[in-house]
């Protein structure tokens, strides 16, 4: 198959395209920049410079593919300010709104839109799954938004619509998976007081990307939540990675104090149970996860900055 994939330069994205190369499919990455184009080529991609918010240019890049993959996301980093998640909201609905357009006119099979678990945690911390209503958030809103742009483009123009939904993700070469090895290096990642019970279900970048090929390959058209298959409280995942790193035990402070230093929406996240399940991904695409826990991903995160030379 031709996959035209938008957001091929990020985190999943590059796996997106090393794994559809590996499973013998043509891959177009969308770029913006020379650093874009490496990195595609790198993994056996075309490269293809364009806008995300240009049908037109869009619709050139997607020419002949038969799946159209939106995987740009514009997650600010430190302290993000209002224009920086606004600029994130947009890649997820316009950018879901030129990229459907677009795979209607190129007429693609599938278009495959990546989402986040999180849209659908329920208010009491219970478990839920791909039928559980939606309960977003400001942040979050954006990602329902596109589910629901991109579900409407397929009843509208005809196509498969498969909408993947990503635990929290880690990767040696994440932003935020570094900056929490170096602070825990530091000492200055400390746990959060009521995130030890409050199980949150991940993922490895990897298994992430592989969902979408398994969706792909699969042909059909629904919502799928990849995660792994052990939900981990984020006082355990940071103890494992001190743990890994050598690094000081993790102190605790209350949430309060957090909240002064990591904001709100931070604590929320860590001290809240977000459980659901893979079994709808294995059961209805084929899909297993490589690493089924977080401890079999985190012995690839630690790995690899080895082989890097990364922390200590
Ligand atoms: N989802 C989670 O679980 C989670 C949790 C905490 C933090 N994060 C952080 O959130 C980020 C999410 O990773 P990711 O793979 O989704 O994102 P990423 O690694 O930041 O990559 C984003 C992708 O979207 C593209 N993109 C961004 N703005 C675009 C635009 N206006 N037009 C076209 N393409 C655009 C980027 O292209 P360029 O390379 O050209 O910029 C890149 O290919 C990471 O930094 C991660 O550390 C994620």
């Amino acid at each position: 198959m031709r996959i035209f994939i938008a957001g091929s330069t990020g985190v999943i994205g590059r796996r997106l395209v090393a794994q559809f190369v590996d499973h013998g499919h043509t891959v177009v990455g969308l770029t913006r920049d020379d650093r874009g184009d490496d990195i595609v080529e790198a993994r056996g991609g075309d490269p293809y410079r364009g806008d995300l918010f240009d049908e037109e240019s869009m619709i050139r890049g997607a020419k002949d593919a038969d799946v159209v993959v939106h995987a740009a996301t514009a997650i600010p980093t430190d302290d993000p300010t209002p224009e920086e998640w606004a600029l994130n909201d947009r890649v997820r609905r316009e950018g879901a709104h030129v990229l459907t357009t677009a795979g209607a006119e190129v007429g693609a099979d599938q278009y495959l839109q990546q989402s986040i678990v999180w849209v659908a945690r329920q208010p009491g911390g219970a478990a839920f799954d791909e039928e559980s209503p939606l309960d977003p958030d400001s942040i979050t809103q954006s990602a329902v938004d596109a589910e629901e742009i991109a579900l409407e483009a397929g009843e509208n123009y005809g196509f498969d619509v498969g909408v993947v939904r990503c635990g929290y993700f880690y990767a040696p070469d994440a932003y935020h998976t570094r900056a929490h090895g170096e602070a825990l290096v530091r000492g200055k990642q400390p746990i959060i007081e009521g995130s030890e019970d409050a199980k949150i279900s991940r993922i490895h970048a990897s298994d992430a990307a592989s969902a979408f090929v398994a969706v792909a390959e699969a042909g059909e058209s629904g919502v799928w939540h990849a995660v792994d298959d052990e939900p981990v409280s984020a006082a355990a995942f940071s103890t494992s990675l001190a743990e890994h790193l050598d690094a000081p035990v993790p102190k605790r402070v209350s949430a309060e104090t957090a909240r002064r230093s990591v904001g709100d929406i931070q604590v929320k996240l860590l001290t809240n149970p977000m459980l659901t399940s893979n079994s709808k991904l294995r059961t209805e695409a084929g899909w297993e996860p490589a690493y089924p826990t977080y401890q079999d991903g985190l012995n690839d995160v630690v790995e690899t900055w080895g082989e890097e030379g990364y922390l200590p």
